[in-house]
């Protein structure tokens, strides 16, 4: 039986519209809501993801004026999505009908989206579209949130949907409807646009509500459904505190399919993962670390505590950390060690090659099995410009070095310990930077002599 269902949904051509014109005032802040992050991502970009990974072949977003950077992050994530602007922001269902143009394409099912709703599951929509395969001609998902300030509430009677009733114009009684309207709704196409074309704006606010279509597709003998979810998944975002709300279940859900894959979180409640981290076989997280966009974690590799990862590419085997920062463009082969306190930006390390201690790597080619000591700097930076430094393989670079960029160190070379390397180092050769050492013999026992001299003379003047 459920299996036939989905087989139907499956069947079936289906539009995904999803709104994201909204101004986000209550998230007091310049960025548009939708282009806020949660694990890393936009929030505009989960839902898209949700929406593909739900076989949704037909995506429309509805962005404000001016909003060009929201389209452009649509674009980015889904190629095919056409943007329509909503020129003044009405309300919801005048949002749907920005994007008129895309609904008279036709399309069995219409699933209206809300941008600020990234939770989202892809299997959920599947439960959305579900009764329209049963002849219904609206669905909406309902969930009991803990606290339901400011979601429109749902009138159920006989397993039938009778209304959703905004807060602005519920009732004391309506108010007190646990099940609310968690924002996603599901149109079938041969009514949805006669459903949304009588919308009015009769209510409190003055704008046109998606939530009316209830009443109207009732009024139309049309029948509507709720179907049940947690609030999980329909969580809406319109504050900062809903949003931060929001990165803790998205942080339970990575850390959870993580562990599922088989990566060791010795804390997971301490790991930070973003939505595109990708974890190997048995690797090991300590606590306290976070993975900011764009890392990869290939097998066997250990992350010790406190590190920072972004845009890096750990290679098998490799150990990172404590405390270990890496940075955008950031690879390092299999087996490489990068210890503590060591920064390492637009780098590559080669297998094997260790900086343990201390030290900026940044623009740099380490060779293979190359080993760079503690406190060691690739000056990249002239004050104008950022300049590559080459470390050859096996080479080794005696600690508290700085290589002035650009600079060569061949194979095999040797750099003495608190060098100063402005010029290439030719392979095998062995570079010292430094001023001589120079020796006075009997210099210390002099100066006691003189000290203890004067100490007799400042006591004598006592
Ligand atoms: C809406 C629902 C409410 C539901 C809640 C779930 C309506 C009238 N109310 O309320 O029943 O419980 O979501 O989270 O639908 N938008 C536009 N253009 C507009 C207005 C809104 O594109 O003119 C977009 C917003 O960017 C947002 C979405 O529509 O992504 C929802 O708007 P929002 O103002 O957040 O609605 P809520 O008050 O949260
Ligand atoms: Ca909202």
């Amino acid at each position: 039986m459920v299996a036939r269902t989905a087989n139907r949904t499956f069947d079936r051509t289906s539009l995904a519209i999803i709104l994201a014109a909204g101004e986000g005032t209550r998230m007091a802040s310049a960025q548009p809501k939708v282009l806020h992050a949660v694990a890393g991502k936009s929030l505009l970009a989960h839902v898209l993801d949700a929406v593909a990974k739900s076989g949704v072949a037909a995506t429309a977003v509805v962005v404000g004026p001016g909003q060009d950077a929201v389209a452009a992050e649509a674009r980015r994530v889904t190629p095919n999505a056409v943007s329509f602007i909503q020129r003044e922001r009405r309300g919801t269902a005048h949002a749907v009908l920005a994007a008129r143009a895309a609904i008279e394409q036709g399309a069995d099912d219409i699933l209206i989206v809300y941008g600020d709703t990234p939770l989202i599951r892809p299997a959920t929509l599947a439960r959305l579209r579900a009764p329209l395969a049963e002849g219904a001609a609206l669905a909406v998902l309902g969930f009991r949130p803990a606290d339901p300030t400011g979601y429109g509430r749902l009138i159920v009677q006989n397993d039938e949907l009778i209304a959703i009733r905004e807060e602005t114009d519920a009732s004391v009684n309506e108010r007190a409807i646990a099940l609310c309207n968690g924002g996603l709704m599901a149109l079938a196409g041969d009514s949805a646009l006669a459903i949304l074309e009588r919308i009015g704006d009769d209510n409190r606010k003055r704008e046109f509500y998606l939530t009316d279509a209830v009443e109207i597709a009732r009024a139309m003998k049309l029948r509507a459904v709720a179907v049940e979810v947690e609030e999980d998944d329909v969580r809406g975002i319109n504050t900062k505190a809903q949003l931060a709300e929001a990165e803790a279940v998205a942080q339970q859900r990575l850390r959870k399919a993580a562990l599922d894959s088989g990566v060791t979180f010795v804390a997971p409640e301490t790991v930070f993962l973003s939505a595109d981290t990708n974890f190997g076989r048995d690797v090991v997280v300590e606590p306290y670390v976070i993975f900011g966009e764009k890392v990869t974690v290939e097998d066997g590799a250990v992350i010790h505590s406190f590190s920072h990862l972004a845009g890096a590419h750990v290679g098998k085997g490799v150990s990172v950390g404590p405390f270990a920062r890496l940075r955008p463009g950031t690879r390092l082969g299999e087996g490489a060690r990068i210890g503590n306190f060591v920064e390492v930006k637009e780098a590559v390390i080669e297998t094997g090659a260790k900086a343990n201690h201390l030290s900026y790597i940044g623009d740099a080619f380490v060779g293979a099995n190359a080993n760079v000591g503690a406190g060691t700097i690739t000056c990249n930076y002239d004050g104008a410009d950022k300049h590559r430094t080459t470390i050859g393989k096996g080479a080794f670079i005696g600690s508290n070095s700085a290589l002035v960029a650009p600079v060569e160190i061949g194979a095999g070379a040797y750099v003495g310990s608190g060098s100063v390397i402005t010029e290439n180092v030719p392979a095998d050769a062995l570079a010292l930077g430094r001023s001589r050492q120079t020796i006075k013999e009997g210099w210390a026992s002099r100066l006691r002599g003189l000290k203890s001299l004067g100490r007799k003379k400042t006591h004598a003047r006592d």
